[in-house]
């Protein structure tokens, strides 16, 4: 009846005021409080949008001046930063992520998420339209890159979906890398690998893996040298053995066909639990490395593990980290060293001095590396070594990329 305003009958224009002086204070209640709520509560959001990167200089034949998506991913991600960090935008840019490459006849689609966190109660599509702006208009006259990029569609996407996008990428933590003061080995920060996994055999831990996927683990070979039966193993996830965070089924033990005990090579085994895990801040995937990536003598790389704390003894219901050097082919070929053991596909971590290494029960587990984004990956896995610890006898790993395309054969990943 309000409808027609003045032509009503059965309201007075006094009525009128009153109705509407309530309502405007309803709303500004409601919105005073949506404010106070959304202020303090830090809502991330979270928009996605497409790129295509055109003008690569892949030329299909010359093969040169080719762009890794390594390269590709880093470089959209670079530029996404560089755009909102000096835009009206920048106070609230979070970061961005480019969550899939996709090859296309005249160029590559990135997809990329990008979070805000805006204060204010202002509708979304406002937001979607500023940030759709401040893209478009920029992505064009960007000149810090090699690439020609152009913005194809952005959207909003609801927190969930983006927050699980964002936790699916692999070999990012949730928690700040703590450089430790290492005694032979520390104790893991809680989310601090969240990709180690514990391989147990009717419950009491044999092995370490690395979570790839929601499904997919990578181990050794030598971890299923008793057995092979999917039916006697679990897998178990979080910094301890008991209680686990969470428990699963080992459906599928793929051992790589030319592994065989008591030779060292091909020690490399993909494994499939189910039902899949959901990611979180505590379970996640560690990236791959292409099969081409090198990863140079002398830098850093982490191992963890359930292992002995010396030979002979026995596994830990708590996580440990060590930092160990990775070792040229050169000086652990030496003869006081390793000489001819060291063969295709291995290759040396930790430190001729001792006291660092793996050891028993480490087996199968990751030595991962991060790169300058902090972006983690699985560049060997624990193999074997003489003794643990030992003066001239570093641990010896099983080299990821060399196997990298038989991980891919076996897992599609
Ligand atoms: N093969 C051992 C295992 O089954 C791990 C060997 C690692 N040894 C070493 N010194 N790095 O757990």
């Amino acid at each position: 009846a309000v409808e027609s305003g003045n032509q009503s009958r059965s309201l007075k224009p006094w009525m009128i005021v009153l109705l509407l002086a309530l309502l405007l204070t309803v709303v500004a209640v409601v919105f005073g409080l949506l404010n106070q709520f959304i202020a303090s509560g830090h809502k991330m959001e979270y928009f996605h949008s497409t790129i295509k990167i055109s003008d690569l200089r892949v030329s299909s034949n010359s093969g040169q001046n080719t762009y890794q998506f390594k390269d590709l991913r880093e470089m959209s991600e670079n530029l996404v930063d560089e755009i909102f960090i000096d835009s009206a935008l920048s106070k609230h840019y979070i970061k961005n992520q480019v969550v899939r490459l996709t090859p296309e006849e005249d160029g590559v689609k990135a997809d990329i998420i990008m979070v805000f966190q805006f204060p204010s109660t202002e509708p979304r599509e406002v937001r979607e339209k500023k940030i759709h702006r401040i893209l478009s208009q920029k992505i064009r006259n960007t000149r810090s890159l090699p690439i020609n990029a152009s913005l194809v569609e952005l959207n909003a996407m609801s927190s969930s979906t983006g927050k699980l996008t964002v936790q699916a990428c692999c070999g990012k933590r949730a928690v700040p890398l703590i450089v430790n003061r290492i005694m032979s080995e520390d104790i893991a920060a809680k989310s601090a690998w969240p990709w180690q996994a514990s391989l147990q055999r009717n419950n009491i831990h044999q092995c370490g893996a690395s979570l790839i996927s929601s499904t997919w683990l990578v181990t050794a070979a030598h971890c299923f040298k008793s057995s092979a039966n999917p039916r006697q193993w679990t897998v178990s996830f979080g910094t301890t053995i008991n209680p686990p965070l969470m428990k699963r089924n080992i459906k599928r033990i793929i051992v790589h066909e030319r592994y065989r005990s008591p030779a060292k090579e091909y020690d490399i085994a993909v494994v499939q639990f189910s039902p899949k895990v959901t990611f979180s801040d505590d379970i996640r995937r560690i990236c791959l490395p292409e099969a081409s990536a090198v990863f140079r003598p002398n830098s850093t790389a982490y191992i963890t593990g359930f292992g002995a704390l010396y030979y002979g003894g026995e596994s830990q219901n708590e996580l440990r980290e060590a930092r160990l050097k990775i070792i040229s082919d050169d000086v652990c070929k030496q003869r006081h060293v390793y000489g001819n053991d060291i063969k295709f596909g291995m290759f040396c971590a930790g430190y001729l001095e001792g006291i660092y290494d793996a050891c028993r029960g480490d087996s199968g587990g990751p030595l991962a590396a991060k790169d300058h984004k902090d972006t983690w990956y699985l560049i060997g896995i624990v193999s074997w070594g003489d003794n643990c610890g030992q003066k001239n006898k570093p641990g010896v790993y099983t080299k990821v990329t060399y196997y990298r395309k038989w991980i891919a054969s076996k897992t599609g990943l």
